[in-house]
């Protein structure tokens, strides 16, 4: 029989890669989003590329508990995949409560519904729980760091809040919790990728917003870190190959592969890159021009950090397979899409 996967915040730029990924795999998907981050783009894509016109969309919030269990007395969830949260670490430091309330709750009223139905749970954390590591690069062994900033330290707690609920459910709710590195880049088909209200926040939107001409300059943030060119390194990770570590995780949970109530693996690659390299690539692949200056350090910014996927390439089978030259294409596709290019 089909299982059937719950993906909160389905509508945004990992939750519609993924369920993509997931229908291609023969789940059956249910999307929820309250639209509060992002518009409808990511759902009418998701529909196109799988030519799929019947994929449930919930709008709702998952704040709001009544509406919560509704929906998990609506479908036959087997497993819950969670996205829906806020994101913009700036935004976290300038407004704490907004960040604690809405991750913190919303992922304690899918954590109680998933256990009482018998759902898995994955949650999607961050490598940003490792802060600046003593070494790189990261297994899942390595000691997390104290947040840097609220939006961090939300997923701290929710790892912490999920390793506690199944080890007091004695069995009956398992979980996984991925640690992702940087996703960037979009679908191939240029159907669906990042959205970012206002400006970016993010590396690889504000290269395609420059690129395009939206934004003047891209500000690169620190050139005296010591790597090997200055600038910062990271763990850059196609969105497509992030979106089919959860197929390969998801399917892990569901047919009974856990080796444990609660996993936790690295989605990266393996392999740093510096922001100017990432830089260089995207005109080279491109054959674009991009105008950036050399700025001070931003706050907040680890020098270095990248992932041992080791235990997600051997435990799980999922390796991540694109290079950085075809993820930076299919951002660059996409923010042509996007202007009508
Ligand atoms: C950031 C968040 C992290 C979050 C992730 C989500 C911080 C400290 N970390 O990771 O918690 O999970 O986004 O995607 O904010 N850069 C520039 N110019 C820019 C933008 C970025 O030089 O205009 C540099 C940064 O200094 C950094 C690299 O590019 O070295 C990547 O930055 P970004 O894409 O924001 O990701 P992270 O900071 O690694």
């Amino acid at each position: 029989m089909k299982k059937t996967v719950l993906v909160s915040g389905g509508a945004g730029f990992i939750g519609s890669h993924v369920t993509v990924e997931l229908i291609q795999a023969g789940y059956d998907v249910v999307v929820a989003d309250n639209f509060s981050n992002c518009d409808r783009t990511g759902y009418e894509g998701v529909k196109k590329i799988t030519g799929r016109e019947d994929i449930p969309l919930e709008v709702m919030d998952f704040c709001d508990m009544k509406a919560v269990e509704a929906l998990f007395g609506k479908y036959p969830i087997d497993a819950v995949i969670h996205f829906a949260a806020y994101k913009a670490v700036g935004e976290s430091v300038a407004q704490p409560l907004k960040y604690y309330k809405n991750n913190l709750s919303s992922f304690l009223n899918v954590l109680e519904a998933a256990q009482k139905k018998g759902s898995f749970v994955l949650f999607s954390s961050s490598a940003t729980v490792y802060g600046e590591p003593d070494s790189v690069p990261v297994t899942e062994a390595t000691p997390r760091k104290p947040a840097t900033s609220p939006y961090g330290n939300t997923k701290t707690i929710c790892e912490d809040i999920l390793h506690d609920t199944v080890k007091a459910s004695e069995g009956r709710l398992k979980g996984i919790l991925l640690r992702y590195f940087n996703p960037i880049g979009a679908h191939p088909s240029a159907l669906i990728g990042e959205l970012p209200r206002g400006v970016p926040n993010n590396l690889v939107p504000f290269i395609t917003q420059t690129a395009i001409g939206k934004r003047e300059c891209l500000r690169i943030f620190g050139n005296d870190y010591p790597t090997p060119d200055g600038t910062c390194l990271r763990d850059y990770i196609d969105i497509v190959d992030l979106a089919k570590a959860h197929v390969y995780a998801v399917g892990r949970m569901v047919e009974g592969r856990m080796k444990q109530d609660c996993e936790v693996f690295n989605v990266g690659t393996g392999r740093p890159v510096s922001v100017l390299e990432l830089v260089n690539a995207f005109e080279k692949v491109n054959g674009v021009k991009l105008n950036y200056k050399f700025a001070p350090r931003r706050a907040g910014d680890v020098t270095a950090i990248w992932a041992d996927p080791t235990l997600a390439n051997t435990e799980m089978g999922w390796k991540a397979t694109r290079t950085v030259e075809q993820t930076l294409k299919s951002a660059w596709e996409w923010e042509k899409h996007l202007a009508g290019k």
